[in-house]
């Protein structure tokens, strides 16, 4: 029994894959906004049989909410946003977006492939940062609503030019998103290039399980699987070593809540103004793996995150100042929501003991990372 029911109901399509299993995922889309420029944005909003709700929208590839139940049944967002298209237009900090090319920095924006140098666009004091000045961030993305292992999901496609920001070679990027009945968001990313070129995107959405507006996020408890991270200079670009976490305010081996040693007289928590690092997955190899777990304590909702990456950047909010008005006109304050960006580390293609972001011609780029929901 696979039923695929489709709807054309004027300009909203309702997608529904039941499987034997009773399980059902559904799938709409309708109209969203109008950019600065007159672009039409679209709305996707997935539902399934566990109350998870999650919308989605084709410009930036932006997670807008990710609604889901507490201990008591009571469903929240948990991730900042805002009501419109207009406040995803102007929005600084990259709320819900897919950042690219390349997520993070690059130190001073300059990069050698294949005895070539190259100079990218500059947007962070002497850095190049989350892609540049118009990153996937700030893009129309093509949108398809496609049937995958069963279930509706939502494809979007950025093609990016050779010499958009400074980056060689005409690159497309694929984002999948879905939800499963388990309350999993799942993201995947297909990447190709006609030229070398580096690729190194991430999700870059900034949760807070208590509720987006709902306080900082102190209380909550983060495991990261990461003997190692990778410290940074006062740019906020790596050193280009692995420090171990152990006997530090980074070791999250074991559950620790967050706000227990953020402000350490510690020079990394310094120079990061608290958590802004990249973690060192254990054993990484490529396949999906848990990488890092989050809880918070009142509402009971954990998030765990798994990921085909080796490291993820743990930013805990420390830029967030209350300028940014978010859903219902609330104002996101310091450290009230954090990032847990999944990919290569930053600044790869500068410290070549790192795993490598380098995709070439007739290879693929592939990620997939989970971030899955649940309370206790
Ligand atoms: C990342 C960076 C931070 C900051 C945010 C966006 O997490 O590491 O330093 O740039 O994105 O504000």
């Amino acid at each position: 029994m696979n039923n695929l029911i489709k709807f054309i109901l004027g300009s909203i399509i309702i997608l529904t894959t039941t499987g034997c299993n009773d399980s059902s995922a559904s799938l709409i889309e309708q109209e969203y906004g109008v950019l600065n420029d007159g672009s039409k944005i679209k709305e996707y909003i997935f539902k399934n049989n566990n109350g998870m709700k999650v919308k989605i929208i084709n410009y930036g590839a932006i997670v807008v909410s990710i609604e889901v139940p507490d201990k008591n049944g009571v469903i929240d967002d948990v991730v900042l946003g805002y009501d419109s298209i207009k406040g995803y237009e102007k929005d600084p900090s990259y709320f819900g977006a897919i950042v690219g090319r390349v997520g993070n920095r690059i130190a001073k924006g300059k990069f050698t492939l294949d005895e070539k140098d190259y100079s990218l666009a500059i947007n962070n004091n002497e850095n190049h940062l989350h892609g540049g000045i118009k990153g996937f961030n700030k893009k129309v993305w093509t949108p398809e609503i496609i049937t995958y292992d069963g279930n509706p999901t939502l494809k979007l496609t950025y093609f990016s030019q050779d010499g958009e920001e400074g980056y060689p070679g005409n690159l497309i990027l694929e984002v999948t998103y879905s939800i499963s009945n388990d309350n999993e968001l799942i993201i995947s990313y297909l990447g190709t290039s006609d030229e070398a070129t580096i690729l190194n995107p991430t999700n870059h959405s900034y949760f807070n399980l208590a509720g987006e507006g709902n306080g900082d996020i102190l209380d909550h408890i983060l495991t990261i699987n990461a003997d190692f991270f990778t410290p940074v200079d006062e740019g906020l670009i790596p050193l280009g070593n692995h420090k171990s976490v152990l006997g530090t305010p980074m070791d999250f081996l074991s559950p620790k809540r967050i706000g227990d040693r953020i402000n350490d007289n510690n020079q990394q928590l310094k120079v990061g103004l608290g958590y802004d690092h990249n973690w060192v997955f254990n054993d990484w190899d490529g396949s999906l793996k848990y990488g890092v777990s989050l809880y918070e304590p009142k509402s009971g909702r954990l998030m765990e995150v798994l990921t085909t990456e080796p490291g993820v950047q743990f930013y805990s909010g420390n830029f967030l100042d209350g300028t940014n008005i978010g859903k219902n006109e609330k104002s996101y304050k310091y450290r009230s929501a954090l990032c847990l960006e999944t990919d290569h580390f930053p600044d790869s293609q500068n410290n070549p003991s790192f795993p490598s972001v380098v995709l070439r011609p007739g290879d693929e780029y592939k990620q997939k990372t989970i971030y899955k929901f649940s309370s206790k």
